[in-house]
């Protein structure tokens, strides 16, 4: 039997093929994984000299010597950190357990704050915070010292131990950052709940790690509305027997209910706190945080990161792959809910001494050229976002960007998904204006950093490839057995531990063990991505291969039909789910939304079919084109391509509690259906 990653869809799509299909078990049998690909891009850009002369990594030997000895190469990183004590070894390695830095001792806000008071970065601004109404807020390192070291004190008053769970529900305010900190201070793990979450998706979390404490706020801003998540909070605390304490952070001063005994207001809490915290020496392979992840299907596991190598990991990619200096303004849009906030808007940033721009609110409110605003209003160098976030703009158009001055961005990224070539190049035009390099930074929640990537001082760029594994890191693109395919499409897998690598998942052993060690052997990670590589040894990311469909026995990837509808000028977004298809095994169907100013019609999706057929070929020529205005998304921005297939086969719809959304489910229903 194939596993395929974190998709439950498709073993549920694989039922229904063997129900249907009796000889398809036979030909699956024969499958070797090997993906078609189909979509070729040849335009390359090379790194500009003004860049690579001031870049922090231009020596492409560097790739040659990390491979050789990564171990080394770590270690050398993690030698730019602050140790209470050295390790005895870099790397224990006992398939698919790892341990890095084996015996020494360090402290991560020590780390992120304490480093930088003592160096000469005392007075620089550490946090600017802009809240969706407009308040600014600035913390520089020694503002950020004092608050942690108070709310160090303020845990500990309340009972927080070493190797207690602390639960964070929260906006994007300057006190989240504040609290993750501070429960490294202390020694304590902290697990983030986006804010976005549900009562009952933090209630499952707060159960499974089983909290000790609650921080959270009244509420935080978004689109205009006040979200109240106190009220959501005391929804989820009634099935939380482990939560003792909660503390809530005034953010919009709007009316909660406070319970006696339980619940804390932060500002009261803060007002005596002791000013100093003796930070915790911590075991270099002590559990940091668990961070929850479902990508777009399955029950949430609690991903576990540690504390020395992880630090050394997120480190390393900060500093190069974003070539981070002391003068930047650093701004990533993500949710520090993700796990992209916490390894680059947190950890790899304040490690290095960084300004980093926080922002509360949607890109939307109260205008689509927010995004640009704040760039040009805090002179941000280097902007990082999501591919999703860049078909919006595309979608809102380019005058919007022009509005405004972005001459001081000097380096973009991407992350999160596969960038289609036409949104990559529209970013590069239209907000880097062909100034600057962009960096898509492939990565998951499991691998704790980026581990493919371009150095942007270094690597030729191709429009809608990650490039290349960062050094140090050895990946390769295998078939269903396990051989490498050196020019060709397979499953994305890493040979070799790397520091910020998870180290399972929390309560449940088996499934660390089954889900990513045991497609090939016990000493290879099994991503779940599809990947192509080129003659360049480029990697092409091709989705989740949950994502891929299997049309008259060409794997396609989803990604690729898209991106040939996005090529199409009147298509701002799309997103392509295989349906089960008597001759054919999977026929393909669209949902595109089309940019302002068209109009669904017949016509238009006659021309779309044919634009595919155009790009790609007959193969992936769209069964049914589906016009609709809006796409089911989870609240980090992926496509639920789950729910879309539910709706394209007609079934009972699966899981929805992730949904942005929901009410988009009943009119894509209806719009398949045929009622609308
Ligand atoms: C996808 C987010 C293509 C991929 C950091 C991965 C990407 C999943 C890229 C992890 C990229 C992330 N190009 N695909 N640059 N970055 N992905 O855990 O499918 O939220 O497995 O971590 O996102 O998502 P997660």
């Amino acid at each position: 039997m194939l596993q395929w990653g974190r998709s439950s869809s498709l073993r549920r799509l694989e039922r229904t093929f063997i129900e249907k299909v009796p000889e398809w078990k036979e030909s699956k049998k024969k499958d070797t994984g090997e993906l078609t690909v189909l979509l070729e891009e040849e335009r390359t850009i090379p790194p500009k000299p003004h860049f690579t002369n001031k870049a922090n990594i231009k020596d492409e030997s560097i790739y040659e010597s990390a491979s050789k000895d990564p171990e080394k190469f770590w270690e050398n990183f993690a030698n730019q950190l602050y140790w209470f004590k050295k390790w005895n070894k870099v790397l224990e390695w006992n398939p698919p357990y790892a341990r890095w830095f084996v015996g020494g001792r360090l402290n991560i806000s020590y780390n992120c704050i304490d480093r930088h008071i003592h160096t000469g970065k005392r007075n620089k601004a550490a946090l600017i915070w802009e809240g969706e109404p407009g308040e600014e807020r600035c913390l520089t390192y020694w503002d950020l010292y004092r608050e942690v070291n108070k709310f160090t004190n303020v845990l500990y008053n309340l009972g927080v131990r070493k190797g207690d769970v602390v639960t964070i529900y929260m906006p994007m305010i300057p006190e989240l950052p504040i609290a993750m900190l501070a429960c490294t201070r202390l020694g304590a793990i902290h697990s983030v709940v986006f804010g976005g979450f549900s009562a009952e998706a933090l209630s499952d979390r707060i159960n499974d790690a089983e909290a000790k404490l609650l921080i959270t706020a009244d509420g935080g801003y978004r689109r205009g509305n006040f979200l109240t998540l106190k009220h959501i909070a005391d929804e989820a605390l009634q099935k939380t027997p482990t939560i003792k304490n909660v503390i809530v952070v005034r953010r919009g001063n709007f009316p909660v209910k406070m319970k006696e005994g339980r619940d804390h207001w932060y500002h009261e809490l803060m007002q005596d706190a002791p000013s100093y915290y003796r930070p915790e020496p911590m075991d270099s392979e002590d559990i940091l945080y668990i961070l929850y992840t479902s990508g777009t299907t399955g029950k949430p596991k609690g991903i576990i990161h540690t504390t020395g190598g992880y630090l050394t990991g997120v480190y390393a990619t900060t500093k190069w792959v974003f070539d981070l200096k002391d003068d930047d303004v650093y701004w990533c849009t993500a949710d520090i809910g993700w796990v992209t906030g916490h390894s680059y808007i947190v950890y790899g940033l304040l490690a290095l001494g960084a300004t980093v721009i926080m922002y509360e609110g949607a890109p939307d409110w109260p205008e689509r050229d927010r995004f640009w605003a704040i760039i040009e209003k805090y002179g941000v160098t280097i902007f990082y976002t999501a591919p999703t976030a860049i078909r919006a703009f595309m979608k809102w158009g380019e005058e919007l960007p022009k509005k405004h001055n972005l001459s001081s961005l000097r380096l973009l990224g991407t992350v999160g998904e596969p960038i289609n070539p036409e949104a990559w190049m529209w970013y590069y035009k239209n907000i880097g204006q062909e100034r600057c390099p962009i960096v898509d930074t492939w990565w998951q929640t499991e691998t704790g950093m980026i581990l493919i990537t371009p150095l942007p001082g270094l690597t030729t760029l191709k429009p809608g490839s990650a490039t290349k594994p960062f050094p140090g890191i050895i990946a390769d693109v295998l078939d269903e057995k396990g051989n490498s395919i050196s020019v060709g499409g397979g499953y994305l897998a890493i040979k070799k531990p790397w520091p910020a690598m998870l180290r399972g998942i929390y309560k449940d052993l088996d499934r660390y063990v089954k889900q990513y060690w045991s497609k090939w052997s016990k000493d290879i990670y099994f991503t779940g991505d599809g990947v192509k590589r080129d003659e360049d040894g480029y990697f092409w990311l091709l989705g989740r291969v949950d994502d891929v469909m299997n049309v008259a026995g060409h794997r396609i990837s989803t990604m690729e039909v898209e991106s040939a509808l996005i090529s199409h000028p009147i298509v701002a977004e799309s997103a392509v789910v295989g349906i089960f298809h008597e001759i054919k095994g999977q026929a393909i169907v669209a949902f595109v939304i089309l940019k302002e100013g068209n109009k669904p019609s017949l016509e238009k999706e006659e021309e779309l079919k044919e634009h595919v057929v155009k790009k790609i070929g007959k193969i992936a020529r769209p069964e049914k084109i589906i016009f609709t205005p809006e796409l089911p998304k989870t609240r980090s921005g992926k496509i639920m391509r789950r729910l879309l297939r539910d709706i394209a086969e007609s079934r009972v719809l699966g899981d929805v509690t992730t949904l942005a959304d929901p009410g988009i489910i009943e009119e894509l229903k209806k719009k398949y259906e045929g009622k609308e």
